[in-house]
Order: structure tokens, then C-alpha cells, then sequence
């Protein structure tokens, strides 16, 4: 058995008995202690540039990591300004959503690199990273959502909306209502970009999951509370194509990695009405 498959038989062990959290917590710290003189210099570099709690980060993108947190998050605006321009037509968006912001990794860099005439709105289901995002992030609208559709905003509001790594962390029902709700959210010929765990992930599902994978298109690891990091869902293209985004028009399937993500991006657009 190779180091890959050890881990992630010791993460099911820890997922079935219910200590995961309590791994996760050790595995935090460990982070923290280990990320402490790479931050402390990049603190120095940068006395300007307000940081998220640690803890907000972790829970994000397990990477308490200044460095990342900004450089990622620059490279992901650029990536999306040019996803915007090839996909939504000429000229900047009205409005434009980021669905599961987390502590504004991205979002914050939209309106330096995408435009400072569009509106951009940040959502996420943890309070306390939108209260962060709304005390210390200026010319984003934020706002709280339920683990449950719907958002409070109009039918057709939206000219572009993404979510990085959100509907990983969601169990099939609650993916499929989110999908619809995106949907409603878009103008007609709107765009959306999600990112997902795809064939590249394969190797590391067990032999049980796999077949899952293969044959019913999604695989979830619950027995945590749904949407936090370690909820971990899988989906195969195949199972993309004909339910996830059945109601959409797919313009792209990028399985190579991207500054947003090592996972697959699928960009969709709905079709007009
Ligand atoms: C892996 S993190 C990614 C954060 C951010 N998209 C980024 O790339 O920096 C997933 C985010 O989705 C949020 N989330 C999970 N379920 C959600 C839901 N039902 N509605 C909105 N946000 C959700 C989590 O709170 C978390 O901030």
C-alpha cells in the first residue's frame, strides 16, 4: 500500500469514529507553528495588506498561509477577468457573485483586477467569515446564507457567478438545489465557473468509492457537518454532463490545474430565454 492510500485509509478510520474534527484541530496547530516564520516575514513585507484570522483561513483552504492567501488570490482575479472576457462578452459585468467566498481569498482582488464599475457580492454559509470579510474588506456587498438555497438576491441578477470548491463539500441534495439556485441567479447567457473533484482525485478514493465513482458519478465523505472542509465530495465528469449541469450550455472542462484550483473548472453558461 503506498503512502496515498495509507493516508486516506487512516482519514476513514478517523472519519467512521467521529475524530476527525480533533485530527483536523492537531493538523491546524501543526499549521500554524509550522506557516509562523514565513507569515512573520510576509507581515514584514506587507504591513498593509489585512489578514483573516488564522483559524478562518484553515477552514477555508487548510493553509493558514499569508503568501498563498494573497499570491493565490491575486493569480485567481486575472484568471477570472480572462474567463469573463472570453465567456460574458464584451465590455466589464454589472454584477458579478462569488457563492462560498470564505474569507475573501479572491473576491478582495476582483475590483483591482476586474473593474471597479461592476458590483461584486461575496456569500458564505460561516457567519463569522463574512462578518470578517464585511468589517475588513471594502467595495464587495457580503452577506450570510444557509447551508440551504435560497439567496435573497432577484432572479437574473448576476452576469457571472463562481464558487471555488463549494460543491466539494456538499452532499448530492443540497449540490443539486445549489445548482438550481445559481441557475435562477444568472442573467439569460450568464456565466458560471465552478470547481470540482474529478478524475484527477480518482487515485485517491478507496476501492469501495471508486466503484461508487464510476457507476452512480458521486462520491461523498460525510459523518461531518456538511460543508465544512472535510465533508468531501467527488464528482465524475460524466455524472457533471448529465445531472449537475444538465440545465446549462458547458463551454469549457479544464482538468488541467489552474491558479483557482488543482481541481477540475467547468465553465457553463445559461443558455437564453
Ligand atoms: C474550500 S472553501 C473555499 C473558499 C473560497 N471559495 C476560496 O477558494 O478561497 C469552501 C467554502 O465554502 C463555504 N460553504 C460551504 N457550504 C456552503 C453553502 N451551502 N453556502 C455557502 N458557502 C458554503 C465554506 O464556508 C467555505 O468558505
Amino acid at each position: 500500500m503506498n503512502i496515498k492510500s495509507k493516508f486516506q485509509y487512516a482519514q476513514q478510520f478517523f472519519r467512521k469514529t467521529h475524530l476527525l474534527n480533533f485530527v483536523e484541530y492537531i493538523d491546524y496547530l501543526f499549521s500554524v507553528v509550522g506557516s509562523f516564520k514565513r507569515n512573520s516575514s510576509f507581515v514584514k513585507r506587507h504591513p498593509d495588506f489585512t489578514l483573516p484570522p488564522r483559524h478562518l483561513a484553515y477552514d477555508a483552504y487548510s493553509a493558514p498561509d499569508w503568501e498563498f492567501y494573497k499570491e493565490s488570490g491575486e493569480e485567481s482575479a486575472v484568471y477570472l477577468r480572462d474567463v469573463m472576457l472570453q465567456y460574458s462578452g464584451s465590455g466589464p459585468a454589472d454584477s458579478v457573485l462569488e457563492w462560498g467566498c470564505g474569507p475573501g481569498r479572491i473576491i478582495r482582488h476582483l475590483p483591482e483586477f476586474c473593474g471597479e464599475t461592476t458590483a461584486y457580492f461575496g456569500t458564505d454559509y460561516n457567519g463569522e467569515t463574512i462578518k470578517w470579510c464585511s468589517s475588513n474588506i471594502s467595495g464587495i456587498n457580503f452577506s450570510v446564507n444557509n447551508l440551504n438555497p435560497p439567496l435573497s438576491f432577484a432572479s437574473g441578477n448576476f452576469d457571472f457567478i463562481y464558487a471555488i470548491s463549494v460543491f466539494t463539500h456538499l452532499s448530492e441534495p443540497v449540490g443539486l438545489k445549489w445548482i438550481e439556485e445559481l441557475h435562477r441567479l444568472l442573467k439569460p447567457n450568464g456565466v458560471l465557473l465552478i470547481t470540482l473533484k474529478g478524475d484527477n482525485y480518482h487515485d485517491r478514493l478507496l476501492p469501495d468509492e471508486k466503484v461508487t465513482y464510476d457507476s452512480a458519478g458521486i462520491v461523498v465523505r460525510g459523518n461531518v457537518t456538511e460543508g465544512k472542509k472535510m465533508f468531501a465530495t467527488f464528482h465524475n465528469p460524466k455524472y457533471v454532463r448529465e445531472k449537475l449541469l444538465s440545465k446549462f450550455q458547458i463551454l469549457n472542462h479544464i482538468t488541467e490545474h489552474s491558479p483557482l484550483s488543482e481541481q477540475d473548472t467547468w465553465i457553463a453558461k445559461k443558455t437564453g430565454l
